[in-house]
């Protein structure tokens, strides 16, 4: 068994993390999350999303968080589009990327985004030739993957099908999201063999939460497989608003610091990543929601 020699993480903290805060967030710390994490080393962050404010308030500033960002040349910034009018934000704002984002049961997909798997699919299609006509690149999560927090149990079959939706409609890339961080090490291997049937290795990309402290192991499987890209949230920030109970994506710091120890690269600099950590965290008013900030501050600290 070989492991990749390489990794891409593509830091969502900004979006799947600050969007499931209760507190407002000013615009300018999310500005300055972005421009930290740029500053260590991230290549890929997802900024904000273009829903509806109605919907995800934390979200509602999202033209003005993109357009504060000073733009570092060869870093990524995407955003979520559900739907062509958000599709016309992330335009308008200069996306480099959008993400879709279907879901792996239908109780999720109409209590996140008001409609069906068939319905969202047909909402997603203009959206992906809108983007490729703009050469943006799209990018697609399908959530509940390893389970529903309304309908319990997704099967393989129910993920597959998904999958081969989002590549009929010419997404260019998969996420496969455990929402609500129910999945173990065999069943991510599973899920994920099914979709490489479908999906090249290079555009195939793990989305953990660690709701049941399993998202280092699980992304530890996905390295047995080959996968090379995974979503990560510094500081642990996040959650769903549509998913109670799931507590935020696997932190970045952790996910960094597992990797560097496997000799793999990421092009991070953890202890800046750590500084991004603690200055959200602070903002936030609370500890980072990373076993590796926190023992690196704590380290620090007694340094
Ligand atoms: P709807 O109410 O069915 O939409 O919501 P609608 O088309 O009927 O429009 C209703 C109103 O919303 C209209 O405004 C529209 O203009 C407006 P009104 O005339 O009433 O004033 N609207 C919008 N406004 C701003 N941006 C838009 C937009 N679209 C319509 N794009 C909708 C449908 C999809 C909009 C709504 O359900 C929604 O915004 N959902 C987003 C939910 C969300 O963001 N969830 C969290 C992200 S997913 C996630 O975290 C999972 C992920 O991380 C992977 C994982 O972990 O699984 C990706
Ligand atoms: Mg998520």
């Amino acid at each position: 068994m070989t492991l990749p020699t390489h990794v891409k993480l593509v830091d969502v903290g900004p979006r799947d993390g600050l969007q499931n805060e209760a507190q407002p967030v000013p615009a300018a710390t999310k500005i300055e999350l972005v421009h930290r994490l740029q500053a260590a080393g991230l290549r890929e962050i997802e900024v904000t999303s273009y829903v509806s404010p109605k919907w995800v308030p934390q979200m509602a500033d999202n033209a003005e968080v993109m357009a504060g960002i000073t733009r570092q040349a060869g870093v990524r910034y995407s955003v979520l589009t559900p739907n062509m009018k958000g599709f016309e934000g992330a335009l308008a704002s200069k996306a480099d990327e959008v993400v879709i984002f279907a879901a792996a049961s239908e109780a999720f997909s109409q209590r996140n985004i008001n409609c069906s798997i068939a319905e969202s699919i047909e909402r997603f299609r203009p959206v992906v030739e809108a983007a490729h006509a703009a050469k943006m690149k799209v990018r697609a999560a399908v959530s509940c993957a390893l389970g529903c927090p309304y309908q319990g149990e997704v099967s393989l079959d129910a993920v597959d099908d998904v999958v081969a939706r989002l590549q009929d409609i010419g997404t260019d890339h998969i996420g496969i999201a455990d929402t609500i961080g129910v999945g173990t090490a065999r069943r991510v291997q599973a899920v994920m063999e099914r979709a490489l049937k479908r999906v090249p290795l290079a555009e195939l990309s793990g989305h953990f939460h660690d709701t049941y402290g399993q998202a280092l192991t699980n992304i530890y499987a996905c390295l047995e497989l080959g996968i090379h890209t995974f979503d990560a949230s510094v500081a642990g920030l996040g959650g769903c608003p549509y998913a109670k109970g799931a507590t935020g994506n696997v932190a970045t710091e952790d996910v960094v610091y597992l990797l560097h120890g496997l000799g793999i690269e990421t092009g991070i600099d953890l202890n800046q990543l750590v500084d991004a950590a603690a200055f959200i965290s602070t903002a936030l008013g609370r500890k980072p929601v990373s076993r590796v900030a926190n023992a690196l501050l704590a380290k620090r600290a007694t340094a």
